[in-house]
C-alpha cells in the first residue's frame, strides 16, 4: 500500500501551483487526500483535486460525511503538507487556533511530522508577527521549505515566493521517506565525464552522459540523505535538492573529492573519469601541423584519495565478454567495500544491466532494469553497509 501524506491547501495567489505539487506527490508512489480552507477554495475549485487524487478532497469540519475527518484523516498519515501555507493559517497554527478542518488537523498532528511552504506577499513574511509564528512552531518540531526570493504576485520583487513545486515535492518525501540509516548522512556522488583540455576548443572525454550518479543523487535525497554531486559534463538535468559542485579534469575531482572526504559518510564513483590526458594543453588552438597529441595517464583517483573511514563504492565499464573480471580486481586493489560492474552498452542509456560485487565475494545481478532502479538498489546497499559499520550499543 502506497504511503498517505496529506496536503493542505491555503488562501494563497500560490494555491494555482498547488494541484503541480500533488501531482508530483502522487508521481512519487503517495496517497495524497487533500484538504482545502475556505480561502483556498476561492482560488482554485476541489475539482482540479479530485482529479489527480482518489484520496477525496475535504473542506468542511461540519460536513456529515465528513465529520471527525480531521482526527480520522490523520490516521496512518506520515506527513502534513500545507503548501501553500499563508500568514493566517501559520498563525493559527503557531496558536493552537483549530476553527476549520485544515486548523483542527494541524492541531490534532504530531508539529515534527508537519511541513509548510509558505507564500505570501515580502511584507507578510518579514512581519515580526509572521517570522515569530515560523519560529515558535520550529521550535516545536515544524518543518519549513523556506520561501523564496522573486517577483511577487503583488508586483514586487521581494522574499515570500513559494518554492518550487520539485522543492517541496522533494522536502515532503525526505521526511515522509527519511531512512533510519541515511538520514542525514552525508553521501557524495560522482556523475558524469570529465574533460581533459587538448587545446582551447578541443578536450578527450567519453560518452557517459551523468544519468546514474544523478539518478543516485536523487534517490539518497529523497530517503533523507545530505547529498553532495559531484559532476563533470552532463547530458540530463541537474537533480533538486542536492548540494553540486561542478568540476571539468580528473585533476579538479581529486582535488574536490580530496576536500570533502573526511566529512563524508559514502562515496559512489559514477563518474566516468578519462583515463588519458594531454602532456600540455596547447594555448591555442591546434592546426594541421601538429597531428600527433602526447597523452598520459589522468590520476587514479579513487587510488589517490586520503584513507577515510568512508564507504567506498567504484563503478567499473568494460568491453569484454565477461564485463565482471576486471572489476573484481579494482575491488581489493582500490580497497572498495563494493563495485558496480556495467557493460559498455549502457553508456548513456536509461537502462542498465549491472553486477555489484563484495569483498564478501556476494554477488547482485541486475538485468535490464531503470538506472532510476538501480540507484534505488544502491542505496539499500549503502544503507546497509553503513550500519556495518556503526558502533553497535
Ligand atoms: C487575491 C488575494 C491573494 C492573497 N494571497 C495571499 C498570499 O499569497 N499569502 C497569504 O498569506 N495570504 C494571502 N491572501 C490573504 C488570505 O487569503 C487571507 O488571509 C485568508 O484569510 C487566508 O485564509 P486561510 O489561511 O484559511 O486559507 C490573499 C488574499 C487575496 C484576496
Amino acid at each position: 500500500m502506497n504511503e498517505r501524506l496529506l496536503l493542505g491547501v491555503s488562501g494563497s495567489i500560490a494555491a494555482y501551483k498547488a494541484p503541480l505539487i500533488l501531482r508530483k506527490l502522487t508521481e512519487q508512489g503517495f496517497s495524497v487526500p487533500v484538504v482545502l480552507t475556505r480561502a483556498a477554495s476561492r482560488f482554485i475549485g476541489r475539482v482540479t483535486f479530485e482529479s489527480l487524487t482518489k484520496e477525496g478532497v475535504y473542506d468542511n469540519l461540519w460536513a456529515r460525511r465528513q465529520a471527525l475527518s480531521h482526527i480520522s484523516l490523520l490516521d496512518g498519515t506520515r506527513l502534513v503538507l500545507v503548501a501553500p501555507a499563508t500568514a493566517n493559517i501559520i498563525a493559527k497554527a503557531a496558536s493552537g487556533i483549530a476553527d476549520d478542518l485544515l486548523s483542527s488537523i494541524l492541531l490534532a498532528a504530531d508539529p515534527g511530522k508537519v511541513l509548510f511552504a509558505p507564500a505570501m506577499n515580502q511584507g507578510m513574511w518579514e512581519n515580526p508577527a509572521t517570522q515569530e509564528n515560523v519560529n515558535r512552531l520550529k521550535k516545536r518540531g515544524a518543518n519549513f521549505v523556506e520561501p523564496g526570493f522573486g517577483k511577487l504576485a503583488c508586483g514586487v520583487t521581494g522574499e515570500g515566493r513559494l518554492a518550487e513545486p520539485d522543492e517541496i515535492a522533494l522536502a515532503a518525501e525526505r521526511l515522509a521517506r527519511a531512512h533510519p540509516v541515511l538520514a542525514d548522512k552525508r553521501i557524495v556522488v560522482t556523475a558524469g565525464r570529465t574533460e581533459e583540455e587538448i587545446d582551447p576548443v578541443r578536450v578527450i572525454t567519453n560518452r557517459s552522459s551523468g544519468r546514474m550518479g544523478t539518478e543516485l543523487a536523487k534517490a539518497f535525497a529523497r530517503r533523507g540523505a545530505e547529498v553532495t554531486l559531484v559532476a563533470g559534463e552532463i547530458s540530463v538535468p541537474l537533480p533538486c535538492g542536492v548540494n553540486v559542485i561542478r568540476v571539468r579534469s580528473a585533476i579538479e575531482m581529486l582535488a574536490e573529492l580530496t576536500a570533502i572526504l573526511p566529512s563524508t559518510d559514502a562515496l559512489l564513483m559514477a563518474a566516468a573519469i578519462a583515463d588519458y590526458t594531454p602532456v600540455q594543453s596547447a594555448s591555442s588552438k591546434l592546426k594541421d601541423k601538429d597531428l600527433s597529441i602526447k597523452i598520459t595517464r589522468t590520476p587514479d583517483v579513487l587510488g589517490a584519495l586520503p584513507d577515510s573511514s568512508a564507504v567506498l563504492i567504484g563503478f567499473s565499464v568494460e568491453t569484454e565478454p565477461d564485463w565482471t573480471k576486471t572489476a573484481s580486481e579494482k575491488l581489493s586493489a582500490k580497497n572498495l567495500d563494493a563495485i558496480v560492474a556495467n557493460p559498455a552498452t549502457v553508456i548513456g542509456g536509461e537502462q542498465t544491466e549491472a553486477e555489484i560485487i563484495f569483498t564478501s565475494g556476494k554477488r547482485m545481478r541486475c538485468t535490464s532494469v531503470a538506472k532510476e532502479v538501480l540507484a534505488t538498489k544502491l542505496v539499500e546497499v549503502v544503507a546497509e553497509l553503513l550500519a556495518d559499520k556503526e558502533p553497535h550499543a
